[in-house]
């Protein structure tokens, strides 16, 4: 292990951060894991050699706490309420313990004028933390290939995907993919301090083309069902989805039919040093969440 100081990571039971804390450690760095409870996932977390603490990012003490004599941090905070105070009080944390660097995730479709509330959040919190007096790295993802998890229990059980997005295209990027980049920025982040990232999976793809990938790795026929927004809403209601998160999922997919999610660039091979996953070997990794 390095005599550097500590990297943070936040939500490091999430996506990316799990990903993020594997990587670091897999390098040889000291790894401090900020999460939200005990749990089998912050057990593994220890398991691999993190350091892990338990916090809340809504609260100034534990997340200033978990940032004393860190070098670099990741913030990431999920589609829920309470984005603006947690990127607050991290921005006021950092400050307090002078930290390095932040790599903030936001995404895509972060803009002034998003129907998305946490859309339009996401891009408030990097205004908020680009006053704060630590610099910071933005990261815009489009839609993440894990999306594919999320929304795709219907494949499982019906060989449909049922999604409202028409025929508009993006390039899924998975979290393994984000976390190299974020990890590189980590490392080294003075070249990327003020940046901002758009960061894209290596195939852009509509539903269609991922229904065929999806046909072609199970072995099975798999259609696309493009749907109305309001049965979107619907469907996501029944599952128990917060009314905050349903509201950004409808407001993004009408940006998504509108093509803001679409497009590729070379991100992920440029300052991840990785070739980037493609729909097929994420399905492939995947393939028992797609099966029933
Ligand atoms: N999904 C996409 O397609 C997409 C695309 C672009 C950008 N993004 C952005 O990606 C972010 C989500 O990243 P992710 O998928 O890596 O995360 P994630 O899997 O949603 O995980 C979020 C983590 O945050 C933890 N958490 C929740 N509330 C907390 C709190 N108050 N204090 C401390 N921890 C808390 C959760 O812990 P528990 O589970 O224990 O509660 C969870 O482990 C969002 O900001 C989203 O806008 C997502």
């Amino acid at each position: 292990m390095s005599a550097e100081l500590p990297f943070l990571v936040a939500s490091a039971s999430g996506f990316t951060g799990t990903r993020v804390v594997e990587l670091l450690l897999e390098r040889g760095h000291a790894v401090r894991a900020l999460v939200h409870r005990e749990d089998a996932r912050s057990q593994r977390l220890t398991d691999i050699g993190a350091e892990v603490v338990v916090g809340d990012l809504l609260d100034l003490g534990s997340v200033s706490n978990a940032l004393r004599g860190v070098g670099s941090a990741y913030f990431v905070y999920p589609i829920a309420p309470g984005l603006l105070d947690a990127t607050a009080v991290f921005a006021q944390a950092a400050a307090e313990n002078e930290i390095r660097a932040i790599v903030n995730m936001s995404q895509i479709s972060a803009r002034r004028d998003s129907e998305s509330k946490a859309a339009q959040q996401h891009w408030i919190a990097e205004q908020v933390l680009n006053w704060a007096p630590v610099p910071v790295t933005h990261i815009r993802p489009t839609f993440f290939a894990e999306w594919l998890v999320k929304h795709g229990k219907s494949v499982a059980q019906e060989n449909i995907l049922r999604l409202p997005l028409g025929d508009g295209r993006h390039a899924p990027i998975a979290a393994e993919d984000q976390a190299h980049v974020i990890s590189a920025v980590l490392e080294d982040p003075r070249p990327h301090a003020g940046q901002v990232y758009t960061l894209h999976g290596p195939v852009e793809m509509n539903h269609y083309e991922v229904a065929d990938v999806f046909s072609r790795v199970l072995g099975r026929p798999i259609k696309y069902e493009p749907i109305e927004l309001d049965t979107f809403a619907a469907n996501l209601t029944r599952a128990g989805r917060s009314e905050h998160l349903v509201q950004h999922l409808c407001a993004v997919a009408v940006d998504y039919r509108h093509g803001l999610f679409a497009g590729t660039n070379d991100v992920v091979e440029r300052i991840g040093k990785t070739s980037g996953t493609t729909v097929e070997s994420f399905v492939e990794q995947n393939r028992g969440f797609f099966t029933a």
